[in-house]
C-alpha cells in the first residue's frame, strides 16, 4: 500500500504586510530583509482569523482539487504551533468545520518541520491499513507570537495554511509508485532553547512569544536538511539527479540556497515561494507545493522531495511520486 497524493490546497490571509511597512514600525529595512532572509512580504490572519480557520479553507481547497467528497475523509492530521487553544486540538475545529464526525482527527506539534512529521505520521496510518483518506494540514498564525518589537524575528514569519488529501492505494512495492515513497524524521532536545516560545502551563501561563538564536539555528540548519535527505536517497536509491521538484520549508533563501547547493540540486528545481509568503513553519510546504502544482510545474508522475528544519530541533525528509 502506498499514500497517493489526491490533490492540495492552500489559503492565505488577505492582508499583506510589506518590509517597507515593516520599516515604518521598527528600525529595519527592506534591504536588509531581503539580503538577509529573501524575504519581501507575508500574509497576517485578521484579528478574528484562528488557525482552524485557514486549515478549514486550505482543506476545502485540497479536498476540491482532489475531486472527493469531505465525508470520504477519515483521518485528519493538522500540523500546527499555534493552536486556536491549548486544547481541544485544532484538528477536530477543522474536522467539525468540514461537517465530519466519524474518523479520527489530533494535532502535531513539530513547528517547522510539523508538515513533513504530519505527512510521515498520516502515511505510516494508511499502509498500516487503519485508514483510508488522509487530510494532512499545515496551519499557522505565527503573527500572534510573535514580539512585534523584536526584530530579530518578527520580519521572518507570516500567517497561511496549506493542506494535501493522501489516499492509501495498492501499489507494486517498487519507487516507481506513486505516493510517498520513504519519510525520515528527527529530533535532538539538546537544542530546544534555541528556538521556543517563552510562554504556555509551564512557564509564565500565558502564550509567550517566539524566541530565537538565529545564528545558532542558522548554523546547524544546512546540516540537518542534508544529513535527512541523504536518508532518503539512501533508503530509495535515488539521486539529486533524479529529483523533479525540490520543495523546502521555507525559512530562509539562504538556508535553502546553501542546501541546495550542498546537495548538487539545480537552482532550477527549487521552489521558492519565501519572499511572498516569508515563513510560515509547518504552512510553508503544502503552500509552496500548491503553487507548484497549481502553475503547472508539478505534473503527475514528478518525483518531489519535501525537507524542513524547526525548533527542537526537529528535522525530516519525505520523498513522494506525484
Ligand atoms: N533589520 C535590521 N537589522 C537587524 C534586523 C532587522 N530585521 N534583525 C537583526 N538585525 C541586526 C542585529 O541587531 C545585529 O546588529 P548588531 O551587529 O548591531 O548587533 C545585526 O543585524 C546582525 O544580527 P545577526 O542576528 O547576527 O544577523 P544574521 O546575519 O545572523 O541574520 C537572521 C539574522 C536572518 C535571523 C539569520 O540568523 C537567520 O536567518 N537565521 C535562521 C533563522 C531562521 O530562519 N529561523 C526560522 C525558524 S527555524 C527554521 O524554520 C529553519
Amino acid at each position: 500500500i502506498r499514500s497517493v497524493v489526491l490533490g492540495c490546497g492552500s489559503y492565505l490571509p488577505e492582508r499583506v504586510l510589506t518590509n517597507a511597512e515593516l520599516a515604518t514600525r521598527i528600525d529595519t529595512s527592506d534591504d536588509w530583509i531581503v539580503q538577509r532572509t529573501g524575504i519581501s512580504e507575508r500574509h497576517i490572519a485578521a484579528d478574528d482569523e484562528f488557525t482552524s480557520h485557514l486549515a478549514i479553507k486550505a482543506a476545502q481547497a485540497a479536498l476540491a482539487h482532489a475531486q472527493v467528497d469531505a465525508q470520504s475523509i477519515d483521518l485528519i492530521v493538522v500540523a500546527t504551533s499555534t493552536p486556536d487553544n491549548t486544547f481541544p486540538a485544532t484538528a477536530v475545529a477543522v474536522q467539525h468545520g468540514l461537517g465530519i464526525n466519524h474518523g479520527v482527527a489530533f494535532d502535531l506539534q513539530a513547528v517547522c518541520s510539523g508538515f513533513v512529521f504530519a505527512l510521515a505520521t498520516a502515511d505510516n496510518f494508511l499502509r498500516a491499513g487503519t485508514h483510508k483518506r488522509a487530510l494532512v494540514i499545515g496551519a499557522e498564525t505565527f503573527s500572534r507570537i510573535l514580539d512585534w518589537n523584536d526584530r530579530g524575528t518578527c520580519v521572518l514569519f507570516g500567517d497561511g495554511a496549506g493542506a494535501v488529501v493522501l489516499e492509501a492505494q495498492q501499489q507494486s512495492g517498487t519507487t516507481s509508485d506513486r505516493g510517498v515513497l520513504t519519510t525520515h524524521l528527527r529530533s535532538d532536545g539538546r537544542h530546544k532553547a534555541k528556538l521556543f516560545v517563552d510562554g504556555g502551563p509551564g512557564s509564565t501561563r500565558t502564550v509567550g512569544y517566539l524566541r530565537m538564536e538565529g545564528r545558532e539555528v542558522f548554523k546547524h540548519a544546512v546540516g540537518m536538511i542534508t544529513d535527512v535527505i541523504v536518508d532518503a536517497f539512501n533508503a530509495t536509491g535515488f539521486t539529486a539527479e533524479d529529483i523533479t521538484w525540490f520543495i523546502p520549508h521555507q525559512a530562509n533563501k539562504r538556508i535553502i540556497d546553501a542546501s541546495a547547493h550542498k546537495l548538487h540540486i539545480a537552482p532550477q528545481k527549487v521552489v521558492l515561494t519565501v519572499d511572498k509568503h516569508g515563513n510560515t513553519s509547518a504552512a510553508s510546504i503544502p503552500l509552496a507545493l500548491s503553487v507548484a502544482v497549481k502553475d503547472g510545474r508539478v505534473k503527475k508522475g514528478d518525483l518531489v522531495l519535501f525537507e524542513a528544519m524547526g525548533g527542537g530541533f526537529t528535522w525530516g525528509s519525505a520523498l513522494v511520486r506525484w
